[in-house]
C-alpha cells in the first residue's frame, strides 16, 4: 500500500485525498521545468502575477533568481535558433534588462506550464494563458518555458548551480506522513 492509500484509509478518505498528487508515491511528481520571466515581463512588473499563477496551479518553487543574462548563457540557451532571422534581435531583447529565472516542480510540470504560457505568438495565444492575457507580440512574449523534460534538464543546469535549487516539503506532503 503506498503512502497515499495508507493515508487515505487511516484518515477515512478525509483531507489527505485532495492532496493525492503530492504523494511521493506518484511517478513524475518530481518533474522540474525552467520558467523565465523575460525582460519585458520584469519591466512591466509582471513577476508577481506569473509566480502567483504557478503557485495557484499547485506547483512548487524550488529555484528563483533575478539576473542580467550574459551573452554566453543566452547563446547557449538559444543555440538551436542561431540560424533564425530573428536570432540577433532575440538575444538583444533577452539582454536588454534583468530576467527572473525560476525552477518549478510538480506532476507533469513541463507540459502543464507550456499550456499555462500559451502560444509562442502572443497574437495566437488564447485568453487565460499568460501570453494570451499579458502580451501582444511574439518578440515581447513575456515568458519562457522549457518545451520537454530533456530540454528542461539542460536549461535548468545552464541557468542554475545545483546548490541554488532547494528540495523542500510542502505542508500538504507532510500531512501524508503524519498519519
Ligand atoms: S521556431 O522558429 O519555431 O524554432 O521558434 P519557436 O519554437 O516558436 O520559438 C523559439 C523561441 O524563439 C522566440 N521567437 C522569437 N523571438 C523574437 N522574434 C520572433 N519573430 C520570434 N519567433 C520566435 C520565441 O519566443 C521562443 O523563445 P522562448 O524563450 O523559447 O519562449
Amino acid at each position: 500500500m503506498n503512502v497515499l492509500w495508507r493515508s487515505a484509509v487511516r484518515g477515512g478518505f478525509g483531507r489527505s485525498v485532495g492532496f493525492s498528487l503530492y504523494s511521493t508515491a506518484v511517478p513524475g511528481v518530481g518533474e522540474r521545468t525552467l520558467i523565465a520571466v523575460k525582460p519585458d515581463g520584469v519591466q512591466r512588473r509582471l513577476v508577481g502575477e506569473i509566480v502567483k499563477r504557478f503557485e495557484q496551479r499547485g506547483f512548487k518553487l524550488v529555484g528563483l533568481k533575478l539576473l542580467q543574462a550574459s551573452e554566453g548563457i543566452l547563446a547557449e540557451h538559444y543555440h538551436d535558433l542561431r540560424r533564425k532571422p530573428f536570432y540577433p534581435a532575440l538575444l538583444r531583447y533577452m539582454a536588454s534588462g534583468p530576467v527572473v529565472a525560476m525552477v518549478w516542480e510538480g506532476h507533469n510540470v513541463v507540459r502543464t506550464s507550456r499550456a499555462m504560457v500559451g502560444d509562442t505568438d502572443s497574437s495566437q495565444a488564447k485568453p487565460g494563458t499568460i501570453r494570451g492575457d499579458l502580451s501582444v507580440h511574439i518578440s515581447r512574449n513575456v515568458i519562457h518555458a522549457s518545451d520537454s523534460v530533456e530540454v528542461a534538464e539542460r536549461e535548468i543546469s545552464l541557468w542554475f548551480h545545483t546548490g541554488e535549487l532547494i528540495s523542500w516539503e510542502t505542508s500538504d506532503q507532510c500531512d501524508l506522513y503524519q498519519v
